[in-house]
């Protein structure tokens, strides 16, 4: 890919993963962000958090459906830090203006409500992949270790599901089509997996040609 290319798509990435962050700003800013701005902040940027991880997540699967799309791989990391800085916005959000950084009621309301306990789980697997993404800490990790270490995403991305799922009302479905999105990827990995085996193992079972 040309760099030129490259450079008008990080751009129009960046643009796209600031642009719910605009509107809550712009929203805030004029005084618009409807009955009940602290949720719209914290729905705003929770859903965001989710999207992103998951579209980070899809990067590789899709790389894998043809050689040309290689060069994706160059915004996962970009999506991957968006993530988490939606996931941190979402985070003070509820720190600062759920909670006014009452520590005790935190903590009380985390033992107690089972969807805040899975979105700090979720929010804390998310600080070491953040903090493992440059490239030193690849170096310093090696890149087997590294690539243990961010297979958390998964996880991450799984309780920021179930949280959603305990976040909604019984009988709202808004969270389906992120988890239909997500168990395709998951499958992904175990499909490619094993039929790269099963193309191996026709490979050393057909014989050479002339024998
Ligand atoms: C410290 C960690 C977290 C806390 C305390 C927290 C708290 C909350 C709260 C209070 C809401 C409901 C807002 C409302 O109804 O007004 C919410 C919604 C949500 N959160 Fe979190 N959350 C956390 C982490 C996360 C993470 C890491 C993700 C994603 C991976 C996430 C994804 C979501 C989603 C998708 C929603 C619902 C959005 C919608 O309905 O459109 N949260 N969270």
């Amino acid at each position: 890919m040309k760099r030129s290319t490259l450079i008008a798509l990080k751009t129009l990435t960046w643009v796209a993963c600031l642009w719910p962050m605009g509107l809550l700003v712009y929203g805030a800013a004029t005084n618009n962000l409807g009955p009940d701005p602290t949720s719209k902040l914290a729905l705003t940027t929770g859903y965001n958090t989710l999207l992103l991880l998951i579209l980070s997540l899809a990067i590789t699967p899709v790389r894998r459906l043809s050689p040309r799309l290689n060069w994706l791989i160059k915004f996962r990391r970009l999506l991957g830090l968006f993530a988490f800085f939606y996931g941190t916005v979402h985070m003070l959000t509820y720190v600062a203006l759920y909670s006014n950084f009452d520590v005790s009621a935190m903590l009380d309301d985390i033992a107690r409500r089972k969807f805040i306990t899975i979105g700090v789980v979720a929010w804390l697997l998310l600080v070491p992949l953040a903090a493992t993404s440059t490239n030193w800490a690849i170096r310093k990790l090696g890149g087997k270790n590294w690539n243990r270490l961010h297979k958390l995403v998964y996880v991450a991305a799984v309780c920021g599901i179930i949280h959603y799922w305990w976040q909604v009302k019984t009988g709202v479905l808004s969270p389906l089509r992120l988890t239909v999105v997500l168990a395709v990827l998951l499958a992904a990995r175990p499909v490619w997996t094993l039929s790269q085996k099963w193309m191996k193992s026709r490979k050393t079972a057909m014989p050479a040609p002339g024998d």
